[in-house]
């Protein structure tokens, strides 16, 4: 929970012009009431992307990119969220409380801070040392050139050189038993035992021996897209186990977030419209050292949907780089995983597999740019590589295969967003397993889990297995986007007009925060936010969302959209909305009430006022 309270974002966002926060990087021209220009989240070449000084949002029509002018602070610089908030208020003369109702958890922020700051010094500290140090080595700077590497390259990637010595730091920190060094990765820690100490767990832990962690390697140093060192990966020399060794988890360093390379790859991804996702440092480097500036690797990790979403960021489109070879292969299926959540029709993957005996660095060294270039429009779209990883190895000419088919897709497509691309591959997967569409939906409904339905629904079902399938096809079609969700619709425009809320009646507000429906715990959460801060606007409820986690949810249902329209116009929509519900729920409970018997009086009754009420609801 964020220490900003939510009124004082609400005044923030009040005073902030967001036409003119944009506008310092945005060239905006207006058009009619809003302001117009070329998007700066993907590439394009006519402007879709607004801003409404009246709503205080911007929206892309290309992309989607969505948001208040603290996330444009937070998208397009690469702010977090108290950086983003404090650089506007210091632009609106305002100073940011600190929350005076929880002076403990305001002191353990203060000290994080500081603490977060004496990591970054040390490394920087660090890294000019290396710098150094590959200055004054020859077997260094011999090793990177025999790689086919030139002074200007190894200086924008800021290479150095770690020295052959167990305390080679100590040369440049004086104090070497300092805890900084430990926490920022830089110095490894043992206690008495031998063990490693974690560098997150140092605090009151006996350290009885210390040395570099990096030794006789040439070092990559790590940045975020502020710029800001958060870590570094080592390479020996030559020959040696492990052949790379990176810094550890750290209060800087989150390898499932972080990717090499982006820093100093932005202009060009932004330049090309796509990133280039390889699986090593110097593939890196060396592609840029042949003019292919756009790549970015992941630090021995799998991909992961963080990584996706944070190049989504920066351009429309990804292609990922494996090797040949069966490892290859399965690294592209972890990456198919993280990138299925974020696509949509204005985002595409694709997937390259280099001959067998290559990586990106081998293969530019021998074939050069325009060769590699070639391989990069030849690369599968995403489409393919699903299909042909949803049949691979099955027998699909036998029913068995077929339908072992449809079970691996199952999962992969409840992850991809509805957009006409799903649709698509549907349409061609549905071919494949020769099943008609209309029957392949239900076949494909998500898993019990992510459906939203309640345990009580799924014993429900379990009494009376013949509305199981019923079920079954009401969520593969809501799934497939053919069932509307009306609470949905409805808590879709209440996000944009928060001032609605006081319209509606109490009956209503029930029927958005009724157990198991499926905006329970959004109208909860608005209800009470309304209740503490009844004059709202939709910005600052927006960034509400984001301090409260329910950011990703309100956008994947869409609740962007629905910004652009007037109170008035919309009025319409939500009650009728609402009356879709509220039928909804009648009938629900009619059909409970019918298969429990009518036999007493009571349920009687009940069962007469649903019908009249549903008779008024016309
Ligand atoms: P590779 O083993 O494919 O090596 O590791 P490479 O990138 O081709 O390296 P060169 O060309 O021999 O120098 C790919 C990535 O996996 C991680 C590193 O991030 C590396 O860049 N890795 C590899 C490790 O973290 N540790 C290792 O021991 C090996
Ligand atoms: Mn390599």
């Amino acid at each position: 929970m964020s220490l900003i309270p939510q009124d004082f974002i609400q005044e923030l966002l009040g005073r902030t012009d967001i036409v003119e926060v944009v506008g310092r990087s945005v060239q905006l021209k207006k058009a009619g009431t809003n302001h117009k220009g070329l998007c700066p989240f993907h590439s394009e070449k006519s402007p879709s992307f607004t801003v409404s000084s009246s709503k205080q949002f911007y929206h892309c029509f290309g992309c989607g990119a969505h948001g208040t002018a603290i996330g444009f602070l937070m998208d397009h610089l690469g702010l977090t969220f108290p950086d983003a908030v404090r650089e506007l208020a210091s632009q609106a003369g305002m100073t940011v409380p600190e929350a005076p109702q929880d002076p403990q958890q305001a002191q353990h922020v203060r000290e994080q801070r500081s603490l977060k700051q004496s990591l970054q010094d040390v490394l920087e500290q660090a890294n000019r040392f290396y710098r150094d140090q590959l200055r004054d080595s020859k077997r260094a700077v011999s090793y990177l050139k025999g790689r086919g590497l030139s002074g200007p390259i190894a200086g924008h990637f800021g290479l150095g050189y770690a020295p052959d010595d167990w305390q080679g730091l100590a040369r440049v920190f004086p104090n070497y038993e300092a805890d900084p060094l430990v926490q920022a990765g830089l110095v490894v820690a043992r206690d008495d035992q031998g063990e490693t100490i974690e560098p997150g767990a140092l605090e009151g832990q006996a350290v009885t021996r210390r040395y570099d962690r990096l030794r006789d390697r040439i070092t990559f140093p790590i940045r975020n897209t502020q710029g800001e060192l958060i870590g570094f990966g080592g390479r020996i020399l030559d020959q040696g186990e492990p052949k790379y060794l990176n810094s550890p988890e750290t209060l800087l360093f989150h390898k499932g977030e972080e990717l090499y390379g982006l820093f100093e790859g932005r202009a060009a991804i932004q330049r090309q419209g796509y990133a280039l996702v390889v699986e090593g440092y110097l593939d890196v480097i060396a592609l840029a050292q042949h003019g292919v500036g756009n790549a970015v690797a992941t630090l021995g990790t799998a991909c992961t949907a963080e990584h996706v979403k944070k190049l989504f960021r920066h351009c429309g489109q990804i292609v990922f780089s494996f090797d040949g070879d069966t490892a290859g292969q399965k690294a592209a299926v972890r990456a198919l995983e993280a990138a299925l959540p974020a696509l949509g029709d204005e985002r595409s993957v694709k997937f390259l597999f280099l001959p067998p005996e290559h990586d990106p660095d081998t293969f530019v060294r021998e074939h050069g740019a325009d060769a590699f270039e070639r391989e990069v429009g030849r690369a599968q779209p995403l489409s393919v590589f699903l299909l042909d990883t949803l049949g691979s190895g099955l027998a699909m000419s036998t029913a068995e295969g077929r339908a072992q088919a449809i079970a691996r897709a199952r999962p992969l497509l409840a992850l991809l967003p509805d957009s006409a691309l799903k649709s698509q591959i549907l349409g061609e997967f549905a071919k494949r397993v020769e099943m008609p569409l209309a029957e392949l939906r239900p076949a494909l409904a998500l898993p019990e889990r992510h459906a939203g339905t309640g345990k009580a629904t799924r014993q429900e079902n379990e009494r009376r297995p013949e509305r199981r399938s019923s079920m079954a096809t009401q969520r593969a079609s809501r799934l497939a986007g053919l069932r509307t969700d009306h609470a949905q619709t409805a808590m879709r425009i209440l996000l944009a007009q928060p001032e609605l809320w006081s319209t509606l009646s109490s009956s209503q507000h029930e029927l958005l925060m009724q157990d198991g429906s499926s905006t329970q715990a959004l109208a909860s959460w608005l209800e009470a936010q309304l209740d503490a801060y009844p004059d709202l606007s939709a910005s600052a409820l927006w960034e509400g969302l984001r301090l409260a986690g329910l950011l990703d949810q309100v956008q994947s249902m869409g609740a962007a959209d629905g910004l652009d329209a007037e109170p008035a116009s919309v009025q319409q929509d939500l009650m009728g909305a609402l009356r879709w519900v509220e039928l909804e729920r009648i009938r629900q409970r009619q059909e409970e009430l019918s298969r429990d018997g009518l036999i007493d009086e009571a349920s009687r009754a009940e069962f007469r006022s649903l019908l009249s009420r549903r008779r008024e609801l016309g």
